[in-house]
Parts: structure tokens; sequence; C-alpha cells
């Protein structure tokens, strides 16, 4: 049972996974800057495991204090979810993604270093993909991306492997998550992110509870099941569990090693609409639109490393998905603002 550090981690899939590692017995400690999180959040993972975790308000870019952090708190493992996410955003701004991304990943290894912490988990992401590769997507397939978001991503993967060769004792597990999707079945935690919704999930779950009027779903002329975009939704709560069964074969002394989360299993948007209006009973307006710029027909995962392994597979189904995601919407129609 082990001290663990997760950076970013009252995000959310930081919260879902502190509150995996409370139930497993280790003890994660939470450090954000709140750029895009509540401190409220440690409150609902109370709730829901009976342990209040300790929250650090800090940013990953202080070497100095962290290393402090990794001494004091005798901290064994870091898992770095911390990182700006926003693709759009980061076209717009690539220095503020370089720096908070590809920086803070130097800044968490650097001070790894120097208080002698010798296992780290990153969150990476599908997106490391390109555009080019054919799914199903392998772990081995070659890396490159198309924003800066994902360049940081595909950066911060080299880095640590890069630091690996030099530092013979530094153990790394690479998480590439395919879409992320869902809330803790209580509906205490979840994600509400800030502004208007990129990503399908959040836009369909505010069209639900009426913050947004209509969806548009970006082109139904892909070459798939219905003419929409495929991808690999994969419930929060599977992709926090594959972070305990990463921590744990870190830490049991195994070798580093890069998978995919995901369940393998592409679905359209078309088919996300209908299951969401069946699991919430609402429905959801949505409009045929335009392809959006840099999208590709169908992204999904080979998930048969992490299967070899960690043994993980997905539990959760899509229609889990929809009726979590609707009971975190629904009764935090404005997200930790309402706690
Ligand atoms: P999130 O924004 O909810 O969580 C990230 C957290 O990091 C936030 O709480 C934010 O305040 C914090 N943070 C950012 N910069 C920081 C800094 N410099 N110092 C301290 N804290 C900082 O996002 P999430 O969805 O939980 O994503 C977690 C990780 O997973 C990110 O690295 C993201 O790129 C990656 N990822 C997410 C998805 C997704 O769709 N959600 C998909 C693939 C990969
Ligand atoms: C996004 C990110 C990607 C990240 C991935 C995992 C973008 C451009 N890419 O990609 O970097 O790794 O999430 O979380 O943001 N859609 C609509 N209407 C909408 C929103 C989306 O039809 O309002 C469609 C998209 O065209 C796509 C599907 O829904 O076919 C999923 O989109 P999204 O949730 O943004 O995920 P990704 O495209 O996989």
């Amino acid at each position: 049972m082990a001290n663990i550090l997760l950076t970013g981690g009252t995000g959310y899939i930081g919260a879902h996974t502190a509150v995996f590692l409370i139930e497993s017995g280790h003890t994660p400690i939470l450090l954000d800057n709140f750029c895009n999180s509540s401190p409220k959040v440690a409150q609902r993972i109370e709730q829901i495991t009976g342990v209040l975790p300790k929250v650090i308000e800090m940013d990953v870019l202080d070497t100095t204090a962290l290393t402090e952090v990794l001494k004091t708190e005798h901290i064994e493992a870091i898992i770095h979810f911390a990182a700006l996410k926003a693709v759009g955003e980061s076209v717009e701004k690539p220095l503020a993604y370089y720096q908070n991304n590809v920086t803070g990943t130097l800044s968490v290894l650097d001070a790894m270093q120097r208080a002698g912490v010798h296992h780290i988990v990153l969150s990476s992401s599908a997106t490391v993909y390109g555009e080019k590769g054919v799914p199903p997507m392998r772990e081995d397939a070659p890396l490159s991306a198309t924003n800066p978001y994902g360049q940081t991503k595909v950066m911060m993967e080299q880095i640590i492997r890069d630091v690996a060769v030099a530092q013979k004792d530094l153990r790394y597990a690479m998480l590439r998550y395919f879409n992320p999707v869902g809330a803790h079945p209580s509906g205490l935690i979840g994600e509400h992110p800030r502004g208007i919704p990129n990503n399908l999930m959040p836009y369909i779950q505010q069209v639900a509870v009426g913050l947004r009027e209509r969806l548009s779903v970006f082109g139904n002329d892909y070459p798939t099941a219905d003419g929409t975009g495929e991808r690999d939704y994969i419930h929060v709560m599977d992709l926090a569990r594959g972070h305990v069964l990463a921590v744990a074969r870190l830490l049991a002394g195994n070798d580093s090693f890069t998978v995919n989360l995901g369940t393998g299993q592409p679905v359209t948007v078309l088919q996300m609409i209908h299951a969401f209006e069946q699991a919430s009973g609402q429905t959801i307006a949505h409009t045929i639109a335009p392809r959006r710029a840099g999208d590709v027909a169908s992204v999904y995962a080979d998930p048969n490393l992490a299967k070899q392994l960690l043994n993980f597979t997905t539990e959760y189904s899509v229609n889990d998905m929809c009726r979590d995601a609707w009971v975190w919407q629904s009764r935090n129609p404005n997200g930790y603002e309402d706690a």
C-alpha cells in the first residue's frame, strides 16, 4: 500500500482514480493548481469513500516545491494527470500548451530525480496515433500528432522514454486513453468542462439539461455504420481502475510499459445520441453539420496488450456510460458550483 501523488488529481480522471486508489488501500495525495478543477471534489471523494484525501494547491512547474512534497509525503509513485487538454485552444495558445504540458513533465521528472521517486504513470492519449493510423490502434504504431495538444503528448512520452534510458531505476507506465466518458455511479463526481464543450459526451449532457440548445453532428458521410464518426468510449470507472492496475504493476517491480486503455468497440455519434436518449429519457436535439476539421472517420483501440499485461478488460457498457453521465449531469447541472 503506497502513498501516490496525483498531479492534476482534482480533475475529472484524477478524482475517479483517487476513489479507486483509496478503495484499494492506497493513499492518494491530490496536487493541483485548480486551473480546470475545483477543490470541492475532495469532499465528494470523502462522501464516496469515507476518506478525505489530502489536497495540495501547487503548480507542477514549481519544481522546488514539488520536490519537497515528494519527500515530506514519502511518495512512492506519481500519476501525472496535470495537463491542458483542449485541442482547439492548443492551436490558439501553443506556448501555453508546450509550457504547461511539456515543461510540466520536465519539472515532474526533475523533482522525482531529486527526491528519489522511481515510478511514474503518464496520462497519454489515443491522439498520439495521429490521423494516418488504421484501427484497431496497436501500441507499436508510429506516433504523430495533428495539433499542439497532441504534439505535447507525443513529446511527454518521448521525454519519459529518454529519461528512463539514462536513469536505470526509473519505471514508467504510459496509458493511452481513448475517449473517457461517464461518471461515478453515485453522481457525486464527474466532468464539467468550462465554457462550450468540445467533446461529444459533455455536449450531449449539456443539451440534455437545457444548457445548450442542440448538438451539431459533425459529418454523416464517413465510411462507418451510419456515416457518423466512430470512437472508442471508455467509462471513466474502467479507466480509473486501469490506473490502479498499472501502478500496482510498477510497484511490484516490473518493467516499464505502454498500453491502450479502451474497449476495442467503435461507437458512432448517432449510436451515442440514441443510447443517451434511452438512458436519460430526454430528447437530444441534433442537426447534421459539416465535418469538423482534423477529424477522422474511426478510432478505436486494440485492447489486447492491456489485457495481457494488466489483465485489464472493461466492465461498463455504453448504456452504463450514458446512465452515469446523466445521473451526474442532472444532479450537478453546473458542476461543482452546485456543491
Ligand atoms: P482535467 O482538466 O479535468 O484534469 C487535469 C487537471 O490538471 C486539472 O484539475 C487542472 O487544474 C490540473 N492542472 C493543469 N495544469 C496544471 C499545472 N501546471 N499544475 C497543477 N495542476 C495542473 O482533465 P482530465 O480529463 O482529467 O485529463 C487528465 C489527463 O488525461 C490529462 O493529461 C489529459 O491530457 C489526459 N487525457 C484526457 C482525455 C479526456 O478526454 N479527458 C483523453 C486522453 C488523455
Ligand atoms: C478528442 C480530441 C482528442 C482526444 C480525444 C479523447 C479533438 C479535436 N480531439 O477527439 O485529442 O484525444 O478527444 O478524449 O477535440 N462530435 C460531434 N459533435 C460535437 C462533438 C463531437 O459530432 O459537438 C463527434 C466528432 O466529430 C467525433 C465524435 O463526436 O466523431 C467524438 O468527438 P470528441 O468527443 O471530440 O472526441 P475525438 O474526436 O475522439
